[in-house]
């Protein structure tokens, strides 16, 4: 029996990947480095550091640790400062919809992603008051695939993790929800994975689960 349900954020309540991209992409121009939405796409779920180490390894560019710290700092400034733009109509409202369902069938609700801007996204898109619980990049020593992001989460809830299910869009997601001994559900790119427990096509789906 499902009690909660954990979300990523980015690629499962809204997308951010635009604004990644365009953050990165002047980084990278900077460095001289190719980037392009292809290139982008390999960071999705991956921690900044990581992000960095794929980039600077697709130009074939080594840096110092300092210039490393340099460069991930140069990024989030960027990063942040078009979060400001954001406003709730990131959000769908298929999934404001989906959500204040769930909570209304008693579910808990948390947020378990790498991202260490979590908390800024969820309060400039209007959704931080849905979720119970925040589990996120500024909680975790280990990134997904690891699945300590969603273990805090379900710690965070005072729950088991055999009673709560994991909504991801990437593979190293599914891989965390599994290892940490939840329900794996994937959308997007996840829905086409072969460890995924429950493929849906759409948040709303979930409400045919619970
Ligand atoms: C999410 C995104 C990644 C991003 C990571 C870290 O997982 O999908 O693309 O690199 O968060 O984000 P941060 O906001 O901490 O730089
Ligand atoms: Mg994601």
């Amino acid at each position: 029996m499902i009690q909660a349900i954990i979300f990523d954020l980015d690629g499962v309540l809204l997308s951010t990947d635009e604004l990644h991209y365009a953050a990165w992409k002047t980084v990278a121009d900077e460095l001289g480095i190719p980037f392009d939405r292809q290139v982008n796409n390999r960071l999705r779920g991956v921690s900044r550091m990581a992000s960095l180490e794929i980039i600077l390894e697709h130009g074939g560019v080594v840096l110092s640790p300092e210039e490393k710290e340099a460069v991930a700092t140069r990024k989030n400034d960027r990063y942040r400062a078009s979060l400001m733009t954001l406003t709730s109509e990131i959000v769908a409202p298929e999934v404001r919809e989906t959500l204040t369902a769930l909570k209304q069938r008693g579910l808990k609700l948390a947020v378990g992603s790498s991202s260490k801007n979590t908390k800024l996204i969820l309060e400039r898109a209007d959704l931080a008051s849905y979720f119970d619980a925040v589990s996120d990049g500024t909680n975790i020593t280990r990134s997904k695939p690891d699945p300590e992001v969603f273990l805090k989460a379900a710690a965070f809830l005072g729950l088991s993790p055999s009673v709560c299910a994991v909504v991801e869009d990437a593979v190293a997601g599914i891989d965390a929800a599994n290892g940490g001994g939840f329900l794996s559900i994937g959308i997007g790119d996840a829905a086409g994975y072969s460890r995924t427990d429950r493929p849906i096509r759409a948040l709303s789906e979930l409400l045919q689960m619970v």
